[in-house]
């Protein structure tokens, strides 16, 4: 793909970086998703009846098979519940409704709608560092567990390094937040993204057994696998039954329930025939890393991603300020990444850098990025 203009659209993502910059913060993806989705909504929109819309059953097979054929792994169509927005509100959902006493528990750094959310909803929260040695970052799971704990909430593909946080690290998590009656929040939107060259079948939460998988809800959705964020869905995968029925019940209290018009006809589409696109995107999205970290300084990526598009950087390393590094990138150089310190404190001094975006426009960004002094 040479260029793919997304000028009119009202992109978020473009909006923020300004005109005249590359957009290399936001994550979602320049690239055109399957066009089985577009047919999909096209087909469905000439229909001019866009009343009141009952969740289709078939959507939790559909999810469900997803899983086996891609993960490997079983999930019950009765745990999958089909939420008609997206996965910061789904989020918010869960954690009103675990309500926690104790304070929430996520790693650090960390996608920073976790941190966002707990002061919206006046829920306290710890971020535990994560721990970190030669081959990259680690879940700190005797810190995220210590003294118990109500809540534990993680992005799984790892938002920002990119690590797939293995089995084992996943397994420890949710005894221990069994161990403590709590509840683990695996936030796995990125997890359908893991690059094929990572070797491991991704370590799904929803794939932990025995008597600790009451206490694990994985949540998910097609959004950034086939980039379709801007018509909200996601889908939670909660096995215990009791949650199930208190989340339901708190919809009610919104006036919403499972399904939604547009975001089934999104979701089938995407799960019944994206597919084959998918693969054909993971190939580019492990080019388009390569690329970049030939392009780069020694030193300047902090990890090796592993799954999404998405570089964890050192702004030190890149000839920046620590401070302010997003917005000297913004004046001086005209590209915009996403400022560390959104991923909470650890995350001052680092940039966050999207690389699912044409090759030619890739390499114009890495040209402005890396290259001496001023460019634009
Ligand atoms: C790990 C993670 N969870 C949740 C979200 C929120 O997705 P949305 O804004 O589509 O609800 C994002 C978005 O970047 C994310 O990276």
């Amino acid at each position: 793909m040479e260029r793919f203009d997304r000028t009119g659209t009202g992109s978020v993502k473009w909006a923020r970086a300004g005109a005249g910059r590359i957009a290399l913060g936001l994550a979602d993806m320049d690239l055109p998703g399957p066009p089985e989705i577009g047919a999909a909504l096209a087909r469905r929109a000439e229909h001019a009846a866009y009343g009141y819309t009952a969740c289709d059953p078939a959507g939790r097979e559909l999810v469900a098979t997803w899983y086996r054929e891609r993960h490997g792994v079983v999930v019950d169509p009765d745990w999958v519940m089909l939420l008609p927005f997206g996965p910061r509100t789904a989020l918010r959902l869960l954690f009103t409704v675990a309500g926690p006493r104790r304070p929430v528990a996520f790693p650090a750094p960390e996608w920073a709608g976790f941190a966002q959310l707990c002061r919206a909803a006046g829920l306290p929260f710890r971020m535990v560092p994560l721990a970190r040695d030669a081959l990259g970052y680690r879940l700190p799971v005797a810190e995220l567990t210590a003294g118990g704990t109500d809540l534990i909430a993680l992005s799984s593909p790892h938002n920002p390094s990119g690590r797939v946080w293995t089995a084992a690290e996943i397994r420890a998590l949710a005894e221990g937040a069994a161990a403590g009656d709590g509840l683990l929040v695996s936030d796995e939107v990125h997890g359908d993204l893991v690059h094929p060259d990572h070797g491991l079948p991704q370590p799904v939460a929803v794939a932990v057994a025995g008597a600790a998988a009451r206490h694990v809800v994985t949540l998910s959705s097609v959004g950034k696998t086939f980039n379709t964020s801007g018509i909200p869905s996601c889908f939670a995968l909660v096995p215990d039954a009791v949650l199930r029925e208190r989340l339901t019940a708190h919809l009610a209290g919104y006036g919403l329930w499972e399904g939604g018009l547009l975001e089934q006809v999104v979701q089938q589409a995407a799960l019944r025939h994206g597919g084959p696109w998918l693969d054909g995107l993971l190939g580019e999205l492990v080019t388009h890393r390569e690329l970049v970290l030939a392009a780069l300084p020694a030193g300047a990526a902090l990890s090796r991603p592993e799954a999404s598009y998405l570089l964890w950087l050192d702004a030190a390393a890149l000839g920046l300020p620590a401070e302010r590094a997003r917005e000297a990138l913004m004046a001086e150089r005209g590209v915009e990444l996403s400022d560390g310190a959104d991923f909470g404190p650890l995350g001052r001094g680092c940039l966050r850098l999207n690389y699912a975006l044409p090759r030619p426009l890739l390499a114009r960004a890495l040209t402005r990025l890396t290259g001496p002094g001023p460019r634009r």
